[in-house]
């Protein structure tokens, strides 16, 4: 199994402890693991050009720092995204990288081995509720056609790791190996959800509509992919 862990923030804090305690339930020695670290391993704020929409990703000015991250997760099985709860949202390191990924939507061009992957987002927050957060980052990758997402909040109790009690380090022990538990169970067989199905069928009714030429370079992907025709991307 291969992972890809994007982290939200650069510190080994709360949050990371949780990620890890997943990895711990859900590694086995012949697995693969790559970790970004935002910002220090993303790219600089999007500057809102529209080069990744109209011309093609490469030619986004931080596609250095965001084409390795993006390859990664497509070679991945699963791929989580972490991230303390920053004023009840995801950290702005995650968010710029998100504005980055937003090529990959499936309202422009998906690609087709994210339909069977796996998904975990993972967030702390010291004393409300970190469930907005899971779901703000589940939507992202639920939007470039991960089919299950599973979330992983905690209300931590603590500022940072150093504050943590012990109650709530056994907490995250329970809550990540159930999370484990059930990935592992997905992993073995992967598919899509009628939920992003219908959500590619949308989109690929708008691409083959004849008005569907605002955008070329999107129309081509969903054509050279054969999508318009008989082709899925969750059968390949
Ligand atoms: C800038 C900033 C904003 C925060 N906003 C919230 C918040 O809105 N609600 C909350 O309960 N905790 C908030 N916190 C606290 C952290 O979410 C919490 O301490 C978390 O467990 C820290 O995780 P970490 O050790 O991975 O950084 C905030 C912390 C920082 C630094």
């Amino acid at each position: 199994m291969k992972i890809t862990v994007i982290h939200g923030q650069s510190h080994k804090g709360v949050t990371y402890k949780m990620t890890h305690t997943v990895l711990e339930f859900l590694m086995s020695s012949e697995d693969e693991l790559k970790e970004f670290f935002l910002p220090k391993n993303g790219p600089g704020f999007c500057v809102g050009c529209n080069n990744c929409f109209l011309k093609g990703e490469e030619h986004c000015p931080g596609a250095d720092k965001v084409q390795p991250i993006i390859k990664s997760m497509e070679e991945s099985d699963v791929i989580i995204l972490d991230s303390p709860n920053y004023v009840m949202e995801m950290s702005g390191g995650m968010k710029n990288l998100m504005d980055h990924f937003a090529y990959r939507w499936i309202t422009h061009r998906p690609h087709g081995k994210m339909f069977t992957k796996v998904g975990i987002t993972i967030s702390s927050s010291a004393g409300a509720l970190a469930n907005h957060t899971v779901r703000s980052m589940a939507k992202q990758l639920k939007w470039m056609g991960v089919p299950k997402v599973y979330t992983f909040p905690l209300i931590s109790n603590a500022m940072g790791i150093n504050d943590l009690n012990e109650k709530k380090e056994q907490e995250i022990k329970s809550k990540a190996q159930k999370v484990a538990t059930k990935v592992k169970k997905r992993v073995q067989n992967p598919h899509a959800s009628l939920r992003s199905k219908i959500m590619f069928s949308i989109f690929r009714k708008m691409q083959s509509s004849p008005d569907a030429g605002w955008n070329p370079t999107d129309r081509e992907w969903w054509i050279n992919n054969g999508w318009t025709k008989d082709v899925r991307p969750w059968r390949q």
